[in-house]
């Protein structure tokens, strides 16, 4: 049978397609940008068939109905790879769930059947000409999900762009859905003067040469923008947006020092506007890898001069790293910060730096704080982490001793909360406030 064919019987409606979806699976949803929000609207509306269906996912860019509605766990439970604003209160509330593991191992645990995939809800682009569909923005754990499923249910959408590197056949795909909407956009964040000053810090880490792996939000968004005069960037991410787009057109990212992939943008995953969508349709220079190959340590930290560049919540005067817990609550998740301040570590010529404001809270605290919050959980460990970097200053950890670290983060943290600081160090004797002193 030809693939056009097999296309052709596999097409469906939306309906019968999930209606393949039995009491007690595990779906598993294309991550981010990649989300086939039709799939899941869907099985929301027909919950109740269902009891005991597990989404596994990581960060949904549906608005994830089914985590706003208290006795829709019994329907349907969410699994959160990574917690974000849609599925945070549901989690506090013991109405979905949280798993902590690295974005790099996401993909074993589906490949590996220690969470076996029943389902697997895909988005991807129309076949081309050989029948093989691109898995566009999101490739990540997507490819290793939809490979591991029992089931396949793909939404084929018309503007889903054909990125380089790795698809499904049609010949794979157990149920089609044909679409034709926007991929969801995330547009860009907003950049205050505060992240302006923590992106100057960081950008001046950041060496001709570079090759960047940026996370999420203002400030990775601020650095960008700091670039402007650097020369021969290169990618080397888990997830990149429009500010990328921006420096490869003025001419600052040109991929040529990228000792792995010379000239290849590699990312896991897309997420921005339709003007990044549009950069990389079609683009052969977009080299989509799946996460377990882009975050894996083995392979990321053998380029040269990467520079990880990641945020916090908090930072204690021992340089545990905490990004996605609140206290007990969880507020994000550890994705890809470890792989990348790991692989950083390796890299020759490679830095890893934890940028974010001293304070949080319209600066009533300190993010810079002698312990990490009751129940906070430690996401980058002090062995690891190495660049600390506020609006007021830059730290580099590796190497230092307890006493210089405590000493040099207080150096960093907002003034107003210094002397409290201090004190608080002082009292525990981890610092000689004397010898803090001589340092400023
Ligand atoms: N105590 C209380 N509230 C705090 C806080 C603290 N220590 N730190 C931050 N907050 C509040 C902020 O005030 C802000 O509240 P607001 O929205 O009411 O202003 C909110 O929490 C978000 O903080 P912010 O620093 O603006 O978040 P961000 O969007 O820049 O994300 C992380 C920062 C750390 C949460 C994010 O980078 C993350 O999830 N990292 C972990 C994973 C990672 O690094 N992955 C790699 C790339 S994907």
């Amino acid at each position: 049978m030809s693939w056009q064919q097999e296309y052709e019987d596999k097409r469906t409606s939306l309906e019968n397609a999930v209606n393949a979806v039995k009491s007690g699976d595990r779906v598993v949803v294309g991550h981010a940008a990649g989300e086939p929000v039709i799939l899941v609207e869907e099985l929301v509306r027909q919950k109740d068939r269902l009891q005991n269906v597990e989404i596994v996912h990581m960060v949904p860019m549906g608005n994830c109905e089914y985590c706003q509605v208290k006795g829709m766990e019994n329907h349907i439970r969410h699994n959160a790879i990574f917690a974000g604003a849609p599925s945070r209160k549901a989690i506090a509330q013991n109405r979905a769930d949280y798993t902590p593991v690295f974005f790099s191992e996401v993909p074993r645990l589906f490949k590996d059947g220690i969470l076996p995939v029943d389902i697997a809800f895909i988005q991807v682009s129309p076949p081309d000409g050989n029948g093989n569909c691109s898995y566009g923005v999101s490739v990540d754990y997507t490819k290793a999900a939809a490979e591991s499923a029992k089931i396949v249910i793909a939404e084929v959408n018309r503007q889903c762009p054909r990125t380089a590197g790795l698809g499904m056949h049609v010949s794979d795909i157990d149920h089609i859905v044909e679409t034709d909407r926007p991929v969801v956009e995330l547009p860009p964040p907003k950049i205050t003067e505060l992240e302006e000053k923590i992106g100057a810090n960081v950008a001046s880490l950041v060496e001709d040469g570079s090759n960047l792996q940026l996370g999420i939000g203002a400030i990775p968004d601020a650095v960008l923008s700091f670039l402007k005069d650097k020369k021969d960037l290169g990618i080397h991410t888990e997830m990149f947006s429009d500010g990328v787009v921006d420096l490869y057109q003025k001419g600052v990212i040109t991929n040529k020092f990228n000792n792995l992939n010379p000239g290849k943008f590699t990312a896991a995953f897309l997420m921005g506007t339709k003007k990044l969508y549009d950069f990389v349709d079609n683009n052969p220079d977009v080299n989509m890898q799946p996460v377990d190959h882009t975050n894996n340590i083995t392979v990321a930290g053998q380029v040269n001069k990467l520079v990880s560049i990641n945020s916090a919540i908090q930072v204690d005067l021992f340089g545990q790293v905490c990004a996605d817990t609140m206290g007990y609550q969880q507020f994000s998740g550890v994705g890809g910060q470890v792989d990348f301040v790991r692989a950083a570590s390796i890299s020759r010529g490679g830095k890893s730096v934890i940028a974010m404001p001293s304070t949080a809270k319209g600066g009533t605290i300190s993010r810079i704080v002698l312990n990490l919050a009751e129940g906070a959980c430690v996401t980058t460990s002090r062995n690891d982490v190495h660049y600390v970097v506020t609006e007021h200053g830059i730290t580099d950890l590796r190497g230092k001793t307890v006493r210089q670290r405590a000493t040099e983060l207080i150096n960093i943290a907002h003034p107003d909360f210094r002397e409290e600081l201090e004190k608080q160090a002082t009292k525990r004797g981890l610092i000689n406030a004397k010898s803090l002193y001589n340092m400023r």
